[in-house]
């Protein structure tokens, strides 16, 4: 008796147990995602992780797939090794999987195969890509950020989702770096992740409307702040705004060679036609540094707005 009403409680609680499929760009070996799987675990929820067995940074939503069954060289700190299948779980959990490819095809290979194939086709209430081990101002890097393409590609599927962008520029091996030291970045990032995570998912995370995501920027805390900063406060942003950061080339003389950076564009794109524009945008808040976490909504409606568009077709309405 007592242990069929165990058995019952155990379908009840698997029955209302919320799943996750948590992605990243910087490798499934990575000490971030690595401290956000066992802390949203913690919290009892049903995670699946999809994350690129090599660091993806900057190829945005580029979707490559595995070109042999095998490994051409070894994963991200080496944790995987050449020869390796392309794609695998963790010796250590069969929840946690590499693939050979980049993030959005990671989120594919989740929703396309792995989940209907090896999780009876489990529905996924909410992605989350990240945290990054770099901030995700996607003003002007909305496309070639790959840790946000995690969060977009699942969108694009139906399914909600969050990109998280932390402030450390150092991605480290979990195998080396991930303890349970509270002012450890990498904790206090995953502990922040479990409180938006636990209120969108109690929420109804099926309300938030079908086009739409989050994008999360983690200040600079513990170790890597002046101001003993391990509690951010959130605070609602927006993507454009004043002070937008843009790609930038430079050639370096010493190398010859060619380096990606950022440009502050002040003085363009600080236009707000749509959304909220009272908000601050992501970079002034980022850059404040002041142990404050921005949180916008991103569309993934590329179309412009109905007044927006007007305005172009009086300029180009002739032609219809
Ligand atoms: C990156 O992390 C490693 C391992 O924790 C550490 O040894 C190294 O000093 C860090 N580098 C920077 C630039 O913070
Ligand atoms: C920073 O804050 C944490 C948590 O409040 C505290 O444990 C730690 O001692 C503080 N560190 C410094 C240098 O003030
Ligand atoms: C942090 O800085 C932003 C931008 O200047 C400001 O709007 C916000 O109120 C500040 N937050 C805190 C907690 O000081």
């Amino acid at each position: 008796m007592l242990s069929k009403l165990i058995i019952f409680i155990l379908l009840i609680a698997q029955v209302f147990a919320k799943t996750i499929l948590l992605t990243n760009d910087d490798s499934w070996a990575s000490t971030y995602i690595r401290a956000a799987y066992r802390d949203l675990k913690k919290a009892g929820y049903d995670v699946i992780m999809v994350a690129p067995v090599r660091q993806q940074t900057g190829n945005g939503g580029s979707f490559q797939v595995p070109k042999s069954k095998t490994l051409e060289k070894d994963g991200e700190f080496g944790y995987v090794k050449k020869g390796a299948p392309s794609w695998d779980h963790d010796a250590d959990d069969s929840n946690i999987y590499y693939f050979d490819g980049t993030t959005s095809a990671c989120v594919a290979f989740a929703l396309n195969y792995l989940i209907p194939e090896k999780f009876d086709n489990v529905k996924v209430d909410l992605t989350i890509s990240g945290p990054n081990e770099g901030p995700g101002i996607l003003s002007g890097f909305f496309t070639y950020s790959s840790t946000t393409s995690g969060a977009y590609f699942s969108v694009y599927n139906g399914i909600p989702a969050i990109s998280f962008g932390g402030s450390d520029l150092n991605n480290t091996f979990f195998k080396d770096d991930l303890n349970n030291d509270k002012l450890l970045p990498a904790n206090i990032y995953s502990s922040k992740i479990v409180e938006l995570v636990d209120l969108i998912l109690a929420k109804d995370a099926a309300k938030i409307p079908n086009t739409v995501g989050l994008n999360v920027n983690f200040p600079q805390v513990s170790t890597l702040s002046d101001k003993n900063c391990t509690d951010p406060t959130w605070m609602k942003t927006r993507i454009l705004g004043k002070g937008v950061l843009v790609p930038s080339m430079s050639y370096n003389k010493k190398t010859e060679l060619y380096e990606v950076g950022y440009d502050y564009l002040d003085n363009k794109q600080k236009d707000c036609e749509d959304g909220d524009c009272n908000l601050p945008s992501e970079y002034s808040v980022f850059f404040a540094k002041n142990c404050t976490s921005t949180v916008s909504v991103f569309s993934i409606d590329y179309d412009a707005s109905l007044s927006q568009s007007n305005k172009v077709h009086s300029i180009i309405g002739d032609l219809f």
